[in-house]
């Protein structure tokens, strides 16, 4: 295996450009093959098994076309998925969960709210991640339904993103959280709309700097760090022409969008 072949990035949609945005800053260097599943978007109310199978025909894909790792950028697919792709391909594979244990580190208050789809809230590596690390804390668990694919469809500063803001981080603010776990990829999109509902000084935490370091462990264990020079290919299984706006917003550039179907 090359070097040189990409590291694949995917997600439900364009939440996991958060987590490539942290990736290309530590590895600038990789080459990068980012897939949004967008015809499936939102995967928060799939139910567990279309998202395993989803994620193994996604994992399996990115292995032919010759990726030489997959970042699972979602926490949605990873609650439900992250055990068959890791069971179905032989690619180093970097998955991601809710930092509820450094949130349960943090916290002073002892409150600890986690925002995060349905799906990873119900799943049971969740439960087993706060059984396991934030049992002396008290956890707020969430949900936020609608939330992320209201962020792409409307935008992040969309009067109706910040309908439902409204809606979830009240009971947070409510109940004394002072750390405010961001348990999915499109909510660092938001992250400003959410400090502005909590208290000053509450902790929000994202998990994209700690899955690049992550990644650049892992592949160098593998021996495949480094030998790309930053190419980074955007690919949908939606309308790319519909995905692109949102994309060109957010690098605040035109960018190509391909079609591409695992
Ligand atoms: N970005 C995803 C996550 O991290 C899921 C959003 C969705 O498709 O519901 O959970």
């Amino acid at each position: 295996m090359p070097a040189s072949q990409p590291i694949a990035v995917f997600d439900s949609g364009l939440g996991g450009l958060t987590v490539l945005r942290a990736l290309r800053e530590r590895l600038p260097q990789e080459n990068y093959f980012y897939f949004a599943d967008t015809r499936f978007l939102p995967y928060g109310d799939k139910p567990e098994v279309f998202l395993r199978e989803r994620g193994v025909l996604i994992a399996e894909a990115l292995a032919r076309q010759g990726a030489k790792a997959m970042v699972i950028a979602c926490n949605t697919a990873t609650a439900a998925a992250a055990e068959a792709i890791r069971a179905a391909t032989q690619l180093p594979v970097v998955a991601l969960e809710p930092g509820v244990k450094p949130a349960a580190q943090l916290t002073k208050s002892g409150v600890v709210g986690v925002l995060a789809t349905t799906r990873t809230l119900h799943s049971d590596r969740f439960q087993r991640l706060v059984g396991n690390h934030a049992n002396h804390v008290r956890v707020l668990a969430q949900a936020c339904p609608g939330l992320a694919d209201t962020i792409e469809h409307e935008g992040a500063d969309s009067p109706a993103v910040g309908k439902l803001l409204d809606a979830y981080i009240a009971p947070l603010a409510a109940a004394g959280a002072d750390v405010v776990v961001l348990g999915c990829t499109h909510y660092p999109w938001v992250a400003e709309a959410i400090a502005r509902r909590m208290p000053a000084g509450t902790v929000l935490l994202d998990t994209g700097e700690a899955v690049a370091r992550q990644t650049e462990r892992l592949l160098s264990a593998a021996g495949l760090l480094g030998g790309g020079h930053g190419h980074l290919t955007l690919a949908t299984s939606g309308a790319p022409q519909q995905v692109k706006a949102t994309i060109d917003r957010l690098f605040a550039q035109s960018m190509h969008v391909e079609h591409w179907e695992p």
